[in-house]
């Protein structure tokens, strides 16, 4: 297996392109314990390593949209979506923009204006539907670009397609395991990014995946293995064709 210190900066932003920017490509992230707990005491930080943040940060880089559920903005105290200098540079030298817009998926929109988030690079943009709160939306609009799809559910395709249309093809799924059941029920997922911390977290916490049962079996093929020196596997899966 290929080690992570092994590769360049470069090398580790290859290793994570998609063949072309052009087709939609929804990538979910995700760190794991290697008993398949998803947080530790609410939060995935105690699951990170150096190695996790590099990777981390690598496929961040790569996205037009990073797209979150309002439980992990609420449960994480998720900062700002902000990329370092050297990010910045690195994706205007490859005719993206400087930073990924923020789009947060949300139902009952229990999120504060305040919150600082909305003070990321770009505009947010906050995913509903039209059942959710209208006094809420309305609070949430002077700070976001809101778009209402669906009737009663959010309409994550309707999602995609929108991001697509404003040439915003790469979507990045930083987003809990509500997040990942939904995307995986709407089938929408073409990659997950896996990591696994060499941790036992003991039992409590939930998987990286959630919400109701479905009937959706999709086989991944492993395009890419890394092992880093803390001893963290770094795994990316595509669907297969
Ligand atoms: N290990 C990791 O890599 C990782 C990554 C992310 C999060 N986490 C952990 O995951 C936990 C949070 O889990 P979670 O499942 O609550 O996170 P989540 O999926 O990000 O958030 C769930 C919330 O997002 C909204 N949402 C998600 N899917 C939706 C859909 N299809 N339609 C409408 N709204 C939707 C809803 O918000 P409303 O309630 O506002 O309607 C829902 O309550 C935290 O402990 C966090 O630390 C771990």
């Amino acid at each position: 297996m290929r080690r992570l210190e092994d590769l360049s900066d470069d090398e580790l932003i290859a290793a994570y392109q998609v063949a072309d920017r052009s087709e939609p490509h929804l990538r979910a992230n995700f760190v794991s314990s290697l008993d398949g707990a998803v947080e530790i005491d609410g939060k995935s930080k105690a699951l990170t390593s150096e190695s996790d943040s590099r990777v981390f940060s690598v496929i961040r880089r790569l996205a037009d949209v990073v797209l979150v559920g309002a439980g992990t903005i609420r449960d994480e105290g998720y900062n700002p979506l902000r990329l370092s200098k050297s990010a910045r540079a690195w994706r205007t030298a490859a005719g993206l923009a400087e930073n990924p817009t923020l789009a947060m998926v949300s139902s009952r929109l229990e999120l504060s204006p305040v919150n600082p988030v909305f003070q990321s690079a770009v505009r947010p943009i906050i995913v509903t539907h039209a059942a959710s709160p209208p006094d809420r939306r309305a609070a949430l609009a002077e700070v976001a670009e809101v778009l209402v799809l669906g009737e009663a559910e959010v309409d994550l395709r309707a999602a995609a397609d929108e991001f697509a249309a404003r040439g915003m093809t790469q979507i990045l799924s930083e987003g809990g395991p509500h997040l990942l059941g939904a995307l995986t029920d709407a089938d929408l997922v073409h990659e997950l990014c896996l990591a696994l911390a060499p941790l036992l977290a003991g039992p409590g916490a939930g998987r990286i995946t959630a919400g109701l049962p479905t009937t959706l079996t999709r086989r991944m093929r492993l395009e890419s293995a890394l092992a880093a020196g803390d001893d963290y596997l770094f795994f990316r899966y595509l669907r297969e064709a």
